[in-house]
Formats: structure tokens, sequence, C-alpha cells
């Protein structure tokens, strides 16, 4: 009741200070297109105009139906290569199994920016190049533009639709602000970005793949966490440098760093929540919003079963539902790793599992014990509010891990790629998950153990309940939090005082490496000359003393 008065009252507020807002949503990857429509549906909500603007970078079918709120505008921006798009089969990049290439992290750093990067090139280009669009774009009279950085030609795009001079003039930064242009991240975080808003590294509060965290990290853990962190920042870094590059290419003049336009914003929104993420330093300019896309009232009423779960689910005591994501196939799952889950379903004959596969495949079908359930889709929501499902088998995309979190059910955290080993992570360190490595799956007695472990025993089901409560419970409401800050933000579009100048000095100055060195080596030498002066020079004194004598 009380959050509807607050949103009533919000609503009201919002009529009169209503703003014309264009939001970018780049249509790549649909957990980020899922965020900002929902986004855009909240701020609909509060009674600003919206228009969602949604470039396709490939032909991704089930965007219709995302945005609820009817005053929303949605113009959909179809290149003219969109037919070659929708005869492409979806990317499913099965070399993130288990290939010994794609899972190396050197070679990750320097091959992902670019395989990611180089699939929105082609609509970005046309579309920098489309007067007629940008020329409707500006006739709208925006007042913000919120735009998702993952891809950021939505930023450099904004720049040359509102200010067509300006490009003619990079000096002219301040000529940039007199339209807002807000930067948010679908994802946890974009550590170059929070950076870029005065959150100090963040070496030692997340955890780096192959390192223990503090208070048992060693120094072999923090030397890994610097050679971690350096190719996770130089992959960021090359995603916007080469959409720099392409968006120069096709617009054939230079247009000003990608850095300087994304600081322009008072606020930096991303997709994390202060209580399910690691314990992190941050500035108020970084506006944690994740668990918008959550709606804990919704969550309890979720539609019905379809009929065919109903007898599943009554099988027997516990069920088990598996699913890798829509990006990640478990078709495509090399056979060890699939033999070490029939095992652990042979090894537990009084668990039903539900496993998202997506082909008919009669070989498995053949291997596989009466327990098991395959298919093509899972009602993912319905089948976690169940009390029948005891554990979910999952990838940890962000978009599960938050569903997963809000059910209050426990999760085995199988993260194949991206940020899901830090989402598997942040999950399991309240205690009612567990990160697996998904070369363990070829280990299928232990991924029974786990499993088991997780069934029976209490402690996970409790702590995963607990998580629950927290988040039912956090003082401030994501989408209040969202609202006000963005409120905020369009009211005071100049505010910097909140990114601290500290950030600009480089990491010598910035963590005082200077002083510390110059203190270190003084405290040094002042010990060596006592040390001198002490006992040194008394026997030169005396045995000069006892020569004269
Ligand atoms: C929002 O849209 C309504 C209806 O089209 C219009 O009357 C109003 O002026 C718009 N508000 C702003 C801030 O553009
Ligand atoms: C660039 O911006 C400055 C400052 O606003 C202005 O004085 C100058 O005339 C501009 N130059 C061009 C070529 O537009």
């Amino acid at each position: 009741m009380h959050t509807t008065n607050l949103l009533t009252f919000l609503f009201f507020l919002g009529v009169s200070s209503g703003k014309n807002i264009l939001i970018f949503n780049p249509i790549f990857g649909f957990s980020h297109v899922k965020f900002i429509s929902l986004m855009a549906d909240i701020i609909a909500d509060h009674g600003h105009n919206v228009t969602l603007f949604q470039p396709f970078h490939n032909a991704m079918k089930n965007t219709e139906g995302l945005v609820k709120n009817k005053n929303v505008e949605i113009i959909n921006y179809y290149p003219d290569h969109y037919e070659e798009l929708e005869k492409l089969e979806t990317e499913t990049f099965p070399g993130f199994w288990d290939s010994h290439l794609m899972n190396n992290p050197v070679l990750q750093a320097f091959m992902m920016p670019r395989s990611l990067v180089l699939q929105f090139e082609r609509t970005a280009a046309q579309l920098l190049k489309d007067q007629k669009t940008l020329d409707e774009l500006r006739s709208k009279k925006f007042d913000v533009v919120i735009s998702e950085t993952f891809e950021i030609t939505g930023f450099c795009k904004n720049s040359k639709y509102f200010y067509p001079n300006s490009l003619n003039n990079f000096s002219d930064i301040a000529h940039l602000l007199e339209l807002p242009c807000i930067p948010i991240m679908s994802a946890v975080r974009f550590t170059t970005f929070n950076e870029l808003f005065g959150q100090p590294s963040s070496l030692g509060y997340l955890p780096a793949i192959g390192s223990n965290m503090a208070p048992e990290a060693g120094l072999f853990d923090r030397i890994n966490d610097v050679f971690r962190n350096f190719l996770m920042l130089s992959c960021m870094e090359r995603m916007s440098d080469l959409q720099q590059t392409f968006i120069e290419n096709a617009i054939g003049r230079p247009v000003p760093h990608w850095r300087d336009l994304i600081k322009q914003s008072p606020i930096y929104i991303t997709n994390s929540n202060p209580y399910l993420d690691f314990a992190v330093p941050t500035t108020a300019t970084i506006v944690h919003v994740g668990g918008i896309t959550m709606d804990l009232k919704q969550m309890k009423h979720v539609g019905k079963l379809p009929e065919e779960y109903v007898p599943i689910l009554n099988e027997r005591e516990s069920t088990v539902l598996i699913s890798f994501g829509s990006v990640i196939r478990s078709f495509q799952m090399p056979d060890n790793f699939k033999a070490g889950l029939i095992k652990m379903f042979q090894s537990l004959p009084d668990v039903t599992f539900i496993w998202k596969y997506e082909k008919d495949d009669v070989e498995l079908k053949n291997k596989l014990p009466k327990n098991v359930h395959l298919k093509k889709w899972v009602p993912q929501p319905a089948l976690l509010a169940d009390k029948r499902v005891k554990v979910f088998v999952t990838h940890g995309g962000l978009g599960s891990t938050m569903e997963v979190a809000y059910s209050g059910k426990p999760a085995l955290m199988i993260p194949i790629f991206g940020d899901q080993p830090w989402n598997a992570v942040m999950l399991a360190r309240h205690g009612g998950a567990i990160a697996y490595d998904k070369f363990d799956l070829q280990d299928g007695e232990k991924l029974t153990r786990t499993m088991k472990a997780m069934i029976t025993n209490p402690k996970y089901q409790e702590k995963a309940q607990e998580l629950l409560e927290i988040l039912s419970n956090q003082p401030i409401d994501p989408k209040l939090n969202l609202m006000k800050h963005l409120e905020f933000a369009m009211q005071f579009p100049n505010l910097r005082s909140q990114i601290p100048a500290i950030n600009q000095v480089g990491i010598i100055a910035h963590y005082y490496l200077d002083a510390i060195a110059f203190i270190a080596i003084f405290a040094v030498l002042s010990v060596y000359g006592t040390y001198i002066i002490i006992c040194k020079l008394p026997i030169r004194l005396v045995s000069k003393k006892v020569k004269s004598e």
C-alpha cells in the first residue's frame, strides 16, 4: 500500500515536471534489451514522455511486448541488411563451453572486443549517416537522452543529432552539455566507466578468477588480481576504442573521445544492487538500480504453470531446473560435460530434473534415466515460484541471477563466460548458492555430491530465503532510486561535485605510492644514518684518540 501511495505521489509530481526523454535501446542481447525496455516503462509510468529508439544489430524476435506502458513511443530502426540478419542463425558461441583458446584470459581480452563490437558496426554506421532519421529525432526536441553504453555509438550519435556543429568544434565541450546524455549500463558494472565517475580501483573488492579474496588472499592472489584487472580494463577500453574508430570512419571526421562524452553526465546508472553486489567503494554519482526489473507482487502471482508441468512436478518430492540461458546452448555442451550431468541424474533417482535443451536429441534421450525431462523452452519464473522446485542450476546471466535471488531459491551457479563468473560469486557470497566450475561438469561424482548437499542441507534454502527478505526490505526501493536520481540529474545536468578529482591524477598519486616510497626511503636512510652515528662514529673517534695517544 505504502509503495502504491508513493508511486501515485511520484506520478503526479512527474506530470507537473514531465520531460521528453529519448531512450537508446540497441538490440543485441536479450537481457540488456529487457532491462532498458522495463526502465522505459518505469520512467513513462512516472509521467514522462518516453521514446524508445531501437536500432537492430541482430534480428531479435521477442522484443515485442516487453514495454507495457502504451504511452511509450517505440521506434524500431531496421537497417538495410536486416533481411541478411534474419537469415543468420543467432550466434551461440559453442566455443565458450570448453575451448581452451576461448577460455584463455589473454586471448579473450584481445579477441572478445572485436567479435562483440563488429556486430554493431553496420547498423550503427548506417544510422550515423541517415540524415532523415536523425532530423526526425532532432525535431522531437528531447530534453534528455538515456543511452546504453555497452554500445557507445548511442552516445556519440546523440551528440551528432543535437549538436550538428559541435562535431566541427571539439573544444566546445560546454556546448555538448546543453542536453544531458545519461549513460546506463545493463550489467552490474563496467569498470572503466565506473572509474570515470569516481569509483576507485576495484582491486581486492571484486574477486578475480583464480584468486582468493581478502582476508585469505596472499601475495600471489594479489599479483593475479593485478594481472586480471589489467586484462579486464584493456578489454573494456578496446571495446569502446574500436567503436570510436568505426563511428569516425562512418561520419568521416573525428568525434570527441568516448571518455569525454560519457563523463558529461551528472549520473551513471548501473544494474547493480548494493544488497546483492559485492561491497565496493562508490560515489553518489553512480546510481545502483539493480532490481528495477523485479516486481515482488507480480512474482507472488506468476501465471499458472502450463498443464504439462503439473504431472512432472508431482513425480517426486524434489525437482531441479537446469537452464544455461539463451545465448549458450545446452545441446552444444561437450559430451564429457553431458556425461557428468547424466551421471548425476542416475545417482539421484529421487529427484526430477527439468533440463532446458534446445533440440530433439534421440541419442541423448536414450542415455537419460526416467527422472529427466528435456524441454526446448521453460517457463522459468513460474517454475522458480513453485515450492516443488528445490534448486536452480543456471549459467548466472544477470537476468537469471536476479530472478533466482528474488525467488528465494538455492542456486547452483555454473558460469560460462563474460560477467557470469562474477554474478556466480556475487550470489554465492550470500550462502544460498554455490559457484561451480564449468570444467567440473565432467566430474559426475562431485556434481552429485554438490547437488545432494543443496537439496538435503536446509542451510541453502534458509540463506536464499534470508537474501530474499533483505532484498524485499532494502531501505530504498530500486524504482524509486532510479526516478529520484533521474529527475535530480535532469534538474542539475552540470553537477560534477560528487566526482572526486583524485581520479584524474594517475595511479601513483591516487594511491600515494610516491609519498609511501618517499617516507619508506627516508625511514631507511634515517635508520641507517642513526646507526652510523651511534655505532660507527664513536668507534672511529675512539680509535682516532687511541692512535693520537
Ligand atoms: C508529452 O506528450 C503530450 C501528448 O502528446 C504533450 O501534450 C506534452 O506536451 C508532452 N510533454 C513534453 C514535456 O514534451
Ligand atoms: C568553437 O567554439 C568556440 C567557443 O564556443 C567559438 O568561439 C568558436 O567560434 C567555435 N568555432 C567554430 C569553428 O565553430
